[in-house]
């Protein structure tokens, strides 16, 4: 499976921050925002990934990842000329796709979680259809919504409702098969002007063919398209990476465990980064990792 980071837009409610750079390379507490969803990506074993960004921001993922050998990745790079739809990803990513299946996911979302891992590594392998998650938000007319029915079935998805449905928001991250750049292409845009989601995954309704999963209620689905959500969400990662002596969305952390490089790799980085808290726990994680390895 492929994965896309759709990291363009143009990050309006966050000027003037957003002014001289892009959203996704403001940092959310102490590393920057798009590494969130990229560990996401890695968590589910994705390691082919395109970064999608306007034509002024590509440049400076580039040099943030380069080819991704560094963390055992492939990155791929394509511009959105204009932000004219989530959707629009999948005509862009066409020759990238390459008929096979693919991981989209937004590169302002912060999904964390204990059971995302094996929750990601089922939908990876599930290679028929669409599969969209839900996740209940107090203020759900901001996003794409979720209509059940009686008996708790998806009967509908709706895009910002004046009156949602239901409490139930689409989060920004979806699997799709080969299928969706065929849906894409047959996409009207919307009254503002935009290939739509949600558009695609109703589609995928009606062919019966959209699973919808829900994410459990202690599970953190963490908005950063605000000011003041951009400060919770950072205050989230400290707080939890302090309490636990964890880090969030640690991606050299992860292509060592997944096996995509070598401690050997993973100790040149941590040395590389070693003038911040970030570099400092990376080294500690490769002196434990290396008596592990020399216990066994
Ligand atoms: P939004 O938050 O809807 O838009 P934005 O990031 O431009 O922010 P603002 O509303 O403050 O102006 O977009 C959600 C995510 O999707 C975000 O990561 C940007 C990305 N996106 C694109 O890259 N291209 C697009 O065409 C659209 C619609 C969104």
């Amino acid at each position: 499976m492929k994965g896309i980071i759709l990291a363009g837009g143009t990050g309006s409610r966050l000027y003037p921050n957003t002014l001289a750079t892009s959203k996704q390379l403001l940092p959310v507490y102490d590393k920057p925002m798009i590494y969130y969803p990229l560990s996401v990506l890695m968590l589910a074993g994705i390691r082919e990934i395109l970064i999608i960004s306007t034509a002024e921001d590509l440049p400076r993922f580039q040099r943030l990842f380069g080819s991704g050998e560094e963390l055992g990745l492939c990155f791929s790079y394509q511009v959105q000329l204009k932000p004219e739809g989530i959707a629009q990803a999948f005509l862009l990513a066409e020759e990238f796709i390459a008929g096979e299946s693919v991981s989209l996911i937004l590169g302002d979302n912060i999904f964390y979680g204990s059971s995302l891992r094996s929750l990601l590594q089922n939908c990876v392998t599930h290679d028929h259809g669409g599969i969209i998650f839900g996740y209940q938000v107090h203020n759900p007319s901001r996003y794409g919504v979720i209509d059940f029915d009686e008996a708790f079935k998806v009967r509908g998805v709706v895009e910002k409702p004046e009156n949602p449905p239901s409490s139930f928001a689409i989060t920004g991250l979806y699997f799709y098969d080969h299928q969706v750049v065929s849906i894409a292409k047959n996409l009207k845009p919307s009254k503002r002007g935009e290939l739509e989601i949600t558009d695609v995954n109703q589609i995928y309704l009606e062919k019966g063919q959209l699973q919808v999963k829900l994410f459990e209620k202690g599970f953190a689905w963490l908005d950063t398209g605000t000011h003041d959500a951009l400060h919770k969400a950072s205050s989230y990662v400290q707080t939890i990476q302090e309490r636990q002596g964890i880090q969030i969305a640690c991606i050299e952390e992860l292509a060592f465990i997944n096996g995509w490089i070598s401690l050997e790799q993973l100790e040149s980085l941590a040395v590389k980064y070693q003038a911040s808290e970030y570099g400092l726990y990376l080294k500690a994680f490769v002196k434990e990792a290396g008596s592990l390895t020399f216990s066994f």
